[in-house]
């Protein structure tokens, strides 16, 4: 049953000590039986680590609700005050699909896809991020910690800063920051730069990302770069606002997907996952967010072709492939998906018997227990990302494996390459050397697979989401960062 927004009143004009802004609110709507609609906390780390932060310190969230041309009034849920930003359809075709998935994202993603360059709408990104600033302004009390969410929002700072000097303004980019050879394709890239310099602190997952990053704002504003210090120049080019620039690694919340994976019910659910799909010797895993970033396509022809060359048999081996619909409004990801649709049938088509199967394939997203009893059934996790800012799932692996057994192929081009250093790395492009991987991680030493679990465990046990969270904040509130 979805729990209810409280009747605690609705947050006041100026309160709030803590925002977060995202263009999401980390809330869903559930229907009720009586039609009456609650809402219910989105699954996730940033809210799990976040969320004690919000009820300490008076916080507020500002984001879009999920609904379009719906005019929202503030809301209590679970201690958090919910601030919802309203978008119109046309914004969330021009802002959303357009500016913020079909340009910064293929941009961002290494060109995977082309980007497209649209002035209508950049002037839509503009607006909303206009109004998403105007929202977490009217929010804050005096002197306020503001912490603006990713690529969907890079000018908010600069507009926030603009309404309220008197704000600390953190910034953190979930996703890849590209180089500035590629960067440099996008007519916005000084306002894109200048949106971002006005805050306090900005983060990015990897150092390659922020180096990135520091190399375009030197190049296209002129900025002054002493890492981790970027310096801003007025219009008279006398030095300005002083940001920093750094990575910080986002991590999952470690100790629900732990106590998950030690639940008994749980533990036999992944048993029976096994047993539906026929025993097999090795059941191999992706799961992702049906996207061109995430080279399932790469992974299906790898496994295509080691099906076909015989080196796995259909009774030897089990791929689940989980494919969660995401933004099917975009044409790259309409095609995308008959793309994989088209593969996968033709695989299963060829190589499936009565009893077994070569790909099952599940186009849905499922709850996060359902999640975790596949980790546990998974011999193999297969993360074939062309370009990934982090890849949790990689991360969720691992955390479920309490029994130190199981193999991760990992592409090197994921951020979280750079900390879990003792996965089975990849460049999945090499399609050759993806398959050798594959059959590396399917023909695993227990002990060599226990001793390259055991390491990633110990980096993920102690870089949970919380200890992100805090590093962040902690750097933002002190102005340096505490090792
Ligand atoms: O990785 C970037 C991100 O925006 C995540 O925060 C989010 O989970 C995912 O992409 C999908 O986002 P959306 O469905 O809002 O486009």
């Amino acid at each position: 049953m979805p729990k209810k927004s409280s009747a605690k009143p609705v947050p006041q004009p100026g309160s709030s000590d803590f925002i977060v802004v995202s263009n999401r609110l980390p809330v869903d709507r559930v229907s009720s039986e009586d039609s009456d609609a609650g809402w219910r906390r989105s699954p996730g780390g940033l809210v799990t680590a976040l969320a004690p932060v919000m009820a300490s310190r008076d916080g507020a969230w500002v984001g879009w609700h999920g609904a379009p041309d719906e005019v929202l009034e503030p809301f209590h849920h679970e201690n958090m005050d919910l601030i919802p930003v309203a978008l119109s359809a046309d914004e969330l075709e021009l802002y959303y699909e357009g500016f913020s998935n079909s340009t910064l994202w293929p941009l961002y993603h290494d060109v995977i896809a082309p980007p497209e360059f649209h002035r209508t709408w950049w002037d839509a990104y503009r607006t909303v991020n206009q109004r998403f600033a105007e929202a977490a302004a009217g929010a804050a009390a005096q002197g306020a910690t503001v912490w603006v969410q990713d690529y969907q929002l890079q000018l908010v700072p600069r507009l926030l800063r603009r309404l309220r000097p008197d704000l600390r303004i953190g910034f953190f980019n979930h996703i890849p920051f590209p180089p500035p050879e590629i960067f440099a394709q996008l007519p916005w890239r000084r306002e894109i730069i200048s949106g971002l310099l006005d805050a306090d602190l900005i983060g990015f997952q990897r150092a390659s990302d922020t180096a990135n990053f520091l190399r375009s704002a030197r190049r296209f504003v002129g900025a002054g770069v002493k890492a981790p210090r970027v310096q801003l120049k007025d219009d008279d080019g006398n030095p300005a606002h002083i940001a920093q620039a750094a990575p910080f690694p986002i991590s999952i919340d470690v100790a629900q997907i732990q106590e998950l994976a030690a639940r008994p019910d749980v533990i036999a659910r992944a048993k029976q996952i096994r047993e539906d799909l026929g025993n097999p010797k090795t059941i191999l895993l992706g799961v992702d967010r049906l996207d061109y970033t995430k080279g399932i396509t790469h992974r299906l022809k790898a496994y295509g072709e080691l099906l076909t060359d015989g080196t796995l048999t259909v009774e030897d081996a089990a791929l689940i492939q989980v494919a969660s619909p995401s933004r099917e409004g975009v044409e790259s990801y309409r095609l995308l998906r008959d793309e994989v649709d088209g593969m996968v049938g033709r695989l299963n088509g060829q190589f499936d018997t009565i009893q077994n199967t070569a790909v099952r394939y599940l186009h849905h997203s499922y709850p996060v227990e359902e999640m975790v009893a596949l980790y546990l059934a998974a011999d193999v996790m297969l993360v074939t990302a062309l370009r990934d800012g982090m890849n949790l799932v990689a991360k969720e692996y691992v955390a479920a494996r309490a029994s130190n057994t199981g193999a991760l192929v990992l592409s090197e081009f994921a951020g979280a390459a750079d900390q879990l250093k003792s996965a089975l790395l990849v460049n999945p492009h090499d399609i050759d050397g993806l398959k050798a991987t594959i059959m590396r991680a399917v023909h695993l030493p227990r002990t060599e697979a226990a001793r390259r679990m055991r390491a990633m465990r110990r980096q993920i046990v102690t870089h949970d989401v919380q200890r992100w969270s805090e590093d962040f904040l902690s750097t933002l509130q002190n102005g340096t960062r505490q090792e």
